[in-house]
């Protein structure tokens, strides 16, 4: 069976005090989950080392923590920039790579993430790879070759058990990030499908029933049951609403 991932992305919010107290609020609040399920929290670099102690007291392995970028280095001059072995030595598990605001904001090309995925699986670390494309692209209908090119270009150079251990794909369409448009679920299961297609031509079937695939892009406590009922979406990669323990929470429970 697929995992079923719910994973939340805090982009530059919260303040350490805040991020505690969601954290030790949703963890308190969790349901059993069930063996194949997996809830990440994915906060600021500054707050990893904070909210890992405070996850280690719970000792749940399918509550983890993620990071939301690396480099793909692991030491150097690179001002500014935090390293795998950094990352693992606070205990992070999980890394996002490519979300559509690195790759907008700071020009991260499908090449350059290639390196952070090598360096990722490399250390042994799970990637969470985004893709989606941007509002003009789905207009003109050209979506799905925009896809296939970022998953060509910085996945599919894996060996099918490096692709089927370490990577996890989130499609997150570019147009429904914090604009309160979700994708429709005939939108994310069509591109889900598409993708996991794309991973059985690539490689085989038994890799593209493997792999689980995050909806990302305006997933709300009142969408999630829905969207995560699609045969193709595998859980969800939510932003503003994994900054409230009573936002985030329902969405944890809509995994299936
Ligand atoms: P929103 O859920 O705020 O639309 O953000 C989605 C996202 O970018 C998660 O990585």
């Amino acid at each position: 069976m697929r995992k079923k991932i719910v994973a939340g992305n805090w982009k530059m919010n919260l303040s350490l005090a805040e991020g505690k107290t969601l954290i030790e609020d949703v963890v308190s609040r969790l349901p059993l989950l069930a063996e194949h399920q997996q809830v990440i929290f994915c906060p600021p670099f500054i707050h990893l080392g904070n909210m890992a102690s405070i996850l280690d007291d719970g000792a749940d392995q399918r509550v983890s923590l993620g990071a939301q970028n690396c480099h793909p280095h692991p030491s150097g001059a690179y001002t500014g920039e935090i390293s795998i072995p950094m990352l693992k030595e606070v205990g992070v598990n999980y890394v996002i790579v490519g979300h559509s605001e690195r790759r907008q904001y700071f020009n991260e090309s499908n090449e350059f993430l290639k390196l952070k995925v090598d360096a990722l699986i490399a250390s042994d670390v799970q990637v969470i790879f985004c893709c989606g494309e941007s509002l003009d692209i789905r207009e003109a209908n050209t979506q799905n070759e925009f896809v296939a090119k970022q998953l060509q270009e910085s996945l599919f150079h894996l060996t099918p058990d490096q692709l089927k251990n370490n990577v996890i794909i989130a499609y997150e369409p570019i147009w429904a990030i914090g604009t309160g448009v979700t994708a429709s679920t005939e939108q994310a299961q069509e591109m889900h499908a598409y993708i996991r297609n794309l991973l059985s031509s690539q490689y085989s079937n038994d890799v593209a029933q493997s792999i689980s695939i995050l909806y990302g892009g305006s997933c709300n406590p009142t969408n999630a049951v829905e969207l995560f009922s699609c045969e193709d979406v595998d859980g969800g990669l939510i932003g503003g609403a994994a900054l409230k323990a009573e936002t985030f929470l329902p969405i944890i429970f809509a995994m299936d």
